[in-house]
């Protein structure tokens, strides 16, 4: 199992904090997944679900320069606020001058992140920029899944950055968000793993947001695409774990 599960983009808004939100929401294993929005340009959760400013990604921040790095911490458990429904977060300050110094923070002592609990880590990195606190970030965690629309900008960027995603982050895969059909194709233009697609779906998008409920959200498109991929991650970090306990 992951301990880890890094959710980013290029830029643009494909859907980072969507996606993340409903992949720790549905995560398939007990005791399930838990949300570190950190996100260094600034949080949505906290004003989408009206959380208060605190508990959330300073506290974790703060608390983890004062931990030893080879020490176990409390966890982001230990500093999250549960949304209705069950979800754990750990929200951003809605500002990038507070979340930057705490992005950067969680960077150096990464130790922070992991649950003593034995809660998934997902963690919303928002966009990566090369060489920053989030790139760090993106390269310690077990899978970086790269967010990208299904558009042009977005896709020319993704090629134009395939190399240096290849070099920074060999555990990344790409998951289109909205369009359809297969995306063999755009796999073989960038020549990085492409997992596959994430629906456009308005009222999963609306209910993550809290405007809206929804009576079965495990039936709805977005929620069903999550489902799959968050198995496909469990299915790989087995398979990463055989290969390292595996002596070449
Ligand atoms: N799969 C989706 N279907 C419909 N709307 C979506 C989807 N993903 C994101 N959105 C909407 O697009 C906007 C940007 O999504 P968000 O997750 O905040 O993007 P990012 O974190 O990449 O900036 C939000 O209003 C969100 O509700
Ligand atoms: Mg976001």
């Amino acid at each position: 199992m992951p301990r880890t599960v890094a959710v980013l983009s290029l830029g643009g808004a494909p859907g980072v904090t969507m996606t993340a939100m409903a992949l720790a929401a549905s995560w398939p294993q007990e005791p399930g997944a838990l949300l570190v929005e950190a996100d260094a340009s600034g949080g949505d959760v906290g004003t989408w679900r009206r959380l208060f400013v605190s508990p959330g990604l300073t506290d974790l921040a703060a608390a983890a320069r004062h931990e030893r790095s080879d020490a176990a911490g409390a966890g982001p458990l230990e500093h999250a606020q549960v949304l209705d429904g069950g979800l754990p977060v750990c929200p951003a300050p809605a500002s990038a001058d507070r979340a930057d110094g705490a992005v950067r923070l969680l960077a150096q002592n990464t130790s922070a992140l992991a649950s003593p609990s034995g809660h998934v880590t997902v963690l919303d990195l928002g966009r990566l920029a090369p060489r920053s606190a989030t790139a760090h970030l993106a390269a310690h965690a077990d899978v970086a899944l790269l967010l990208v629309r299904d558009d042009l900008a977005q896709l020319r960027r993704l090629q134009e950055s395939a190399r240096y995603l290849f070099e920074t982050l060999p555990r990344a895969w790409t998951v289109v968000v909205g369009g359809r059909g297969s995306t063999a194709e755009i796999a073989s233009t960038v020549g990085l793993r492409v997992w596959g697609r994430v629906p456009d779906d308005d009222r999963s998008a609306a209910f993550l947001r809290g405007e809206a409920g929804l009576r079965r959200p495990e039936r709805r498109p977005l929620f069903r695409a999550v489902a799959s991929l968050s198995q496909a991650v469990v299915r790989e970090t087995a398979a990463q774990q055989v290969r390292m306990e595996v002596p070449l």
